[in-house]
């Protein structure tokens, strides 16, 4: 089969299509031809070996990638056989996933024709939704899903909001804020509105003309996909005894939110096969929709990662895989 594959790490150009073998299904497992794979961050990540993460971002020793490496978690495709004793899935079924996550080497590797996950690891595809469509959510739509729905629990009638709203888990995080019933303002920038609005944002703050922390004071939770050193101007932005949900590190002051009442509750994605369940159903009835920034074939990996690196993503970048 042909696959994507770094034998280093390094520059986009390190990803390159070679022809391997076709992986055996283990037990518990499905063998995918993929239809589709997405980009997510943590497949940049690792093609640097994660040179660009600090040390005090790891709980315990560094990643380090085994190359070479096929990159990519999140899959859609039809199944072609199926591993001992799963009896959820038949050949022929479409399904989409987020494939052994967080593992990096021994992970989804679904920038390939062929590919092997857990049957637990995968859903459904609805019919009503494409392959492209289908791969873009696994991560993104998972991420936003358990900060909202497992780790804040979320009731109805808050107010929330999503900075970096229009990137890959910001966009499924305002929808799926506002099928729980929430008041959701977005931040992005400005070349995001009209793609925000239709998904639902109640407000908008251009972070290129007004900074967040300016506009808005009354928020019961923040998402935060940005983090990073000033994360802690998101304080201002939230009510005492409110929520702050980073979903990419960084600094919010922990004493000035503990004496605020403000609850950090950060955490990692993982796969989940009964999540995506949940997912497609939203999915199937229109409720839940994935944006897509851009498409490229697989065998251009290369200039889909290069477009990840200029930035602005407005939904998510995918792979179709012929
Ligand atoms: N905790 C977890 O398990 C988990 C899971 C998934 C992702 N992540 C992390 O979360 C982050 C976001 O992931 P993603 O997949 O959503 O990334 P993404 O698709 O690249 O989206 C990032 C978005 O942020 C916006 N942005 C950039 N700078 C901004 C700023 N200063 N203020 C507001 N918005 C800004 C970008 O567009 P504009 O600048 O044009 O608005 C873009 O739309 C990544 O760092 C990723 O590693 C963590």
């Amino acid at each position: 089969m042909k696959a994507i594959r770094a034998h280093g790490p390094g520059d986009p150009g390190v990803l390159v299509l070679d022809e391997i073998p076709v992986p055996e299904p283990g037990p518990g497992d499905v063998l995918i031809r993929v239809r589709a794979a997405c980009l997510n961050p943590p497949d940049w990540y690792a093609r640097r070996d994660f040179a660009m993460i600090p040390d005090h971002l790891f709980a315990g020793e560094r990643l380090r990638v085994s190359f070479p490496w096929i990159p990519g978690s999140d899959a859609s495709g039809v199944v072609a056989a199926v591993g001992p004793g799963v009896t959820d899935f038949s050949v022929g079924d479409e399904v989409f996933g987020l494939i052994r996550f967080p593992e990096v080497n021994n992970g989804g590797r679904a920038y390939a024709e062929y590919t092997t996950a857990p049957a637990a690891h995968l859903a459904r595809k609805p019919p009503s939704v494409d392959h492209v469509h289908a791969a873009a959510v696994p991560m993104a739509g998972l991420t936003a899903y358990q900060f909202l729905v497992d780790r804040i629990r979320l009731p109805a009638g808050r107010t929330v909001l999503v900075n970096g709203a229009a990137g890959g888990v910001g966009h499924f995080a305002v929808q799926l804020a506002r099928l729980r019933g929430a008041r959701v303002i977005a931040v992005a920038s400005s070349r995001h509105e009209g793609f925000l609005r239709d998904l639902g944002a109640d407000e908008y703050v251009d972070y290129t003309a007004t900074a967040a922390e300016d506009a808005v004071r009354d928020a019961d939770v923040v998402i935060d996909t940005v983090g990073g050193p000033d994360a802690h101007r998101f304080l201002k932005t939230v009510k005492d005894g409110g929520t702050i949900g980073p979903v990419f590190p960084g600094d919010y002051h922990p004493e000035e939110a503990a004496r605020r009442g403000i609850e950090i509750r950060g955490g990692q994605v993982h796969s989940d096969g009964g999540q995506m369940a949940e997912l497609a159903a939203l999915l199937a009835d229109g409720s839940l929709r994935a944006g897509i920034d851009s498409v490229y074939d697989l065998a251009d990996a290369a200039k889909a990662h290069e477009r990840a690196e200029t930035g602005h993503i407005q939904g998510k970048i995918v792979l179709s895989v012929p």
